[in-house]
């Protein structure tokens, strides 16, 4: 883009048709904060300048914008009074020249090549506004874009809107271009709407058209002007953008048999050639290789697969879990930070935290690293090609060496050395014969009882 681009993402609004304390730009969507989704689409745009509107007591939301976008200036609206109130705040931010592209922080599917072609079709136009228009399905709640020939001649709330523009014309995104040299006198000569006691920004086009000055609109896929009021949007939006992200990964050669069951987070990364079964749940922080395979019903947050890896079914990978090349987490084990080296194994009902699985070794079935006692963390360490016994227990802090063997249903609370074998269970005793009397033992007893 050669001429000066500022991005202004409003988001002071506080949501209260979300019906619940969270600020609304802050729920997820894909295990990301609404916010961050624009916020993200913002910085493709190369704009010079990125403004963003808040609130009173919305340090939250400043933290996250913080974190993703670390350039951008802050504008407090303070109390909020409306779209066209809450640019207004912006104005001291923001160059005298160029174009002034709003966003607003509910409307998280916009992409950067649409954008850009809004802001292009102010440019080659001369407008002073240009809208992102769309015809979504169901309009209901949107404002709509009134046309004269092809002059966008008033967005007019849906409130206000006769039936004939209710039902025929395009909806308001809510994404607007403008010069950023007429900017003010618009903003300035918005009325108040008395009945909701707030400034609107789409009134800005009927005040631009008075001027003589043109409005033009481009129309946009539905599906990216998407805006958030309630939870029923926010569900309506996340399934979207899950269908985007299974079809790219798709595309991209990733193997999915059921890919409407598996569910992404925006930030998961699955490489080409890595095979996803039906019905997995991807948290935050996912990174599945080539070559890996997870298996249907497992549930992965904050963990790395290395080629050859293999998971579940039914497998639980909480933050920090690391599978090296060939390494193989079964059915009903839950690793939590914990590191399985390559081809190592814990194929069945296990829990294994804060602990590090060397090459090869093999966790048997049912074992457990003890690694809570309730005040703090501690860590186990099996070495390289160790073979614990099924239902152990491995009290951390603790070690079990390089090719050593605990016994099955051992409770290991001291160090085991390479090479060693470590028995901990209470011997076993046989009684020659007795079962018979045993049984008639207990056969009179019961019936004394009666
Ligand atoms: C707005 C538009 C409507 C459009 C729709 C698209 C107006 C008057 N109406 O309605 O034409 O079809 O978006 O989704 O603009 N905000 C502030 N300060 C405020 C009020 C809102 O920063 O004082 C922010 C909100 O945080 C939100 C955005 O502006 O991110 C939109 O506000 P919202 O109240 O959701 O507007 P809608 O009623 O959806
Ligand atoms: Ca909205």
């Amino acid at each position: 883009m050669t001429e000066q681009l500022s991005v202004v993402v409003l988001a002071a609004g506080k949501g209260t048709r979300m019906k619940n304390g969270l600020a609304k730009v802050l729920h997820p969507l894909a295990a990301r904060p609404l916010i961050a989704h624009v916020l993200g689409v913002a910085g493709e745009l190369g704009a010079g300048r990125l403004v963003v509107v808040l609130g009173p007591n919305m340090e939250e939301v400043r933290s996250e914008v913080e974190r993703c976008a670390p350039d951008a200036r802050f504008a407090i609206q303070d109390p909020p009074l409306g779209t066209g109130h809450a640019l207004q705040a912006a104005l001291d931010e923001l160059p005298a020249r160029g174009t002034v592209l709003v966003l607003y922080g509910d409307t998280p599917l916009i992409t950067a090549p649409t954008l850009s072609a809004l802001v292009e079709r102010r440019r080659e136009s001369g407008a002073a506004v240009s809208v992102l228009g769309m015809a979504p399905p169901d309009p209901g709640g949107y404002g709509r874009l009134r046309f004269e020939g092809e002059e966008l001649a008033e967005l007019v709330e849906e409130r206000h809107a006769d039936e004939h523009l209710k039902r025929a014309a395009l909806c308001n995104s809510g994404v607007m271009a403008f010069d950023a040299a007429r900017l003010r006198e618009l903003l300035e000569a918005l009325p108040l709407r008395r009945d909701k006691n707030e400034y609107y920004l789409t009134d800005a086009v009927a005040l631009a058209r008075q001027r003589g000055w043109s409005c033009r609109a481009a129309e946009g896929p539905w599906q990216e002007g998407l805006g958030i009021n309630s939870q029923g949007q926010l569900a309506a939006a996340e399934a979207i953008f899950q269908q985007r992200r299974r079809h790219a990964l798709l595309e991209a050669g990733v193997v999915m048999r059921a890919p409407e069951t598996v569910h992404l987070a925006a930030d998961t990364v699955i490489e080409p050639g890595a095979f996803i079964e039906p019905y997995v749940v991807f948290g935050p922080g996912v990174r599945v290789e080539a070559g890996a395979v997870v298996h249907s019903f497992s549930h992965l947050e904050e963990a790395s697969l290395a080629a050859g890896a293999n998971v579940g079914p039914f497998a639980r990978l909480r933050p920090g879990s690391r599978l090296e090349e060939g390494a193989k987490v079964g059915n009903f084990v839950e690793l939590k930070n914990a590191t399985l080296e390559a081809g190592a194994k814990v194929n069945h009902l296990s829990y294994v935290g804060d602990a590090s699985v060397g090459r090869r070794a093999n966790v048997g079935a049912g074992t457990i690293t003890c690694n809570y006692d309730g005040f703090g963390k501690h860590r186990t360490d099996i070495g390289e090609g160790a073979f614990i016994g099924s239902n152990s227990a491995l009290v951390a802090p603790v070690r079990v060496g390089r090719g050593a063997i605990v016994g099955a249903g051992s409770t290991i609370v001291h160090n085991v050395p390479d090479d060693a074998v470590a028995i901990a269970r209470t011997a076993q005793a046989i009684k020659e014969g007795r079962a018979p009397r045993m049984r008639e033992q207990l056969k009179r007893r019961k019936e004394q009882q009666s």
